[in-house]
């Protein structure tokens, strides 16, 4: 009979549960040898464990007066519809190694218990992309994929071909990208992705965004028309995108009737040779796995290491109670 007893998650438990995160993040350095050490990482991991503390949504699990699991997550007010959510990063969660499934499900069930009955319906959880078993596990509990983490180590590549020309993007030029902006912002609306993403005014999204000095994109042109872009900045959205030797691609479109011609692959190999000359070593993007195309291309040329699942569950279960 175990004796597993379930607490709510608070400071005093940050410290083993740095301890299990640890060991999950370096069984995906394993599989995954770009990923910086996790020595790197967790002061800014203390800080974040604490304010998934505060909202008193997370469980851990204790025996023996040992924790040997915690699941946390931040509430979103709509998430993924009209529901409130919560999002379980991929730090916000682990267990004891060698019986990891059995308590991440045991956490999962008195979690959900907590978050059902708050009105929290959609449930999405990061996961370490190689643990094959909790992916299988959390499959089985209804969760699907929806976003991916991925890095690869920044190489030089030779770019010269006279049939493009790059170009930095900055506010004074920034008009020559605006229509593209605007046909990139609309694309994820389209089948499958179905992302309702609000109407904006392109060129002030993009003079706002150009406003930070370490965000930085770029165009490519073939016979003087801009076909595409792709931009970059320090931090992506993840703890682990967050670090000194990396960058983050936080967008790349190429127009439909230029596509499969590797213009793509050139964006990224001129954005790869910017940030060789900078020594940085590192680049990371996260892209939705429901994107077809992003996930072709950015699987082809990265390594994803983290998955994020979601799980919408039926909000009509608040009419039965
Ligand atoms: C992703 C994108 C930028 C790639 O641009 P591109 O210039 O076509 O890229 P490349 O030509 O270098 O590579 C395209 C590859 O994807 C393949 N591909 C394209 N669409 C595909 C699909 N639906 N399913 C499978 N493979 C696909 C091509 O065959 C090619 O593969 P290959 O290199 O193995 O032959 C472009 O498709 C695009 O703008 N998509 C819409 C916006 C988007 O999703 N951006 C990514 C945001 S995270």
């Amino acid at each position: 009979m175990s004796r597993i007893v379930f607490k709510t998650f608070d400071l005093v438990h940050i410290e083993e549960a740095i301890r299990l995160v640890s060991h999950y993040y370096q069984e995906e350095k394993n599989e995954v040898s770009e990923l910086p050490s996790f020595f790197d990482y967790q002061q800014n991991l203390a800080k974040h464990l604490k304010s998934l503390v505060v909202n008193q949504l997370g469980i851990v699990a204790i025996e023996d007066d040992i924790v040997i699991g915690f699941i946390s997550g931040f509430s979103i007010p709509s998430f993924f519809g009209k529901e409130k959510g919560i999002f379980i990063p991929v730090y916000g969660h682990a267990a004891i190694q060698s019986r990891r499934c059995e308590i991440e499900q045991r956490l999962y069930v008195e979690a959900a218990k907590k978050w059902v009955n708050d009105g929290i319906y959609t449930h999405s959880i990061a996961i370490f992309a190689h643990d094959k078993d909790l992916n299988n596990m959390w499959f089985h509990l209804g969760f699907g994929n929806r976003c991916i983490d991925a890095i690869r180590q920044i190489q030089s590549h030779d770019t010269t071909n006279p049939l493009y020309q790059f170009e930095e993007i900055t506010s004074q030029n920034v008009h020559s990208v605006v229509s593209i902006h605007e046909k990139h912002h609309r694309y994820y609306r389209e089948s499958p992705i179905f992302m309702p993403n609000q109407n904006e005014d392109a060129l002030l999204d993009l003079l706002d965004w150009l406003k930070d000095s370490s965000h930085r994109m770029f165009s490519i042109k073939t016979n003087d028309q801009v076909v595409g872009y792709i931009r970059y900045q320090t931090n992506g959205e993840s703890l682990f995108s967050i670090h000194n030797h990396m960058r983050n691609i936080t967008g790349l479109y190429v127009l439909p009737e230029f596509r499969n011609f590797a213009i793509g692959e050139a964006l990224l190999n001129f954005v790869e040779n910017v940030l060789y000359e900078e020594k940085i070593s590192l680049l990371g993007v996260d892209y939705e796995s429901i994107n077809p195309k992003a996930n072709h291309f950015w699987s082809k040329h990265f390594k994803p290491y983290t998955y994020s699942l979601v799980r919408r569950i039926d909000e009509r279960i608040r009419d039965v109670e």
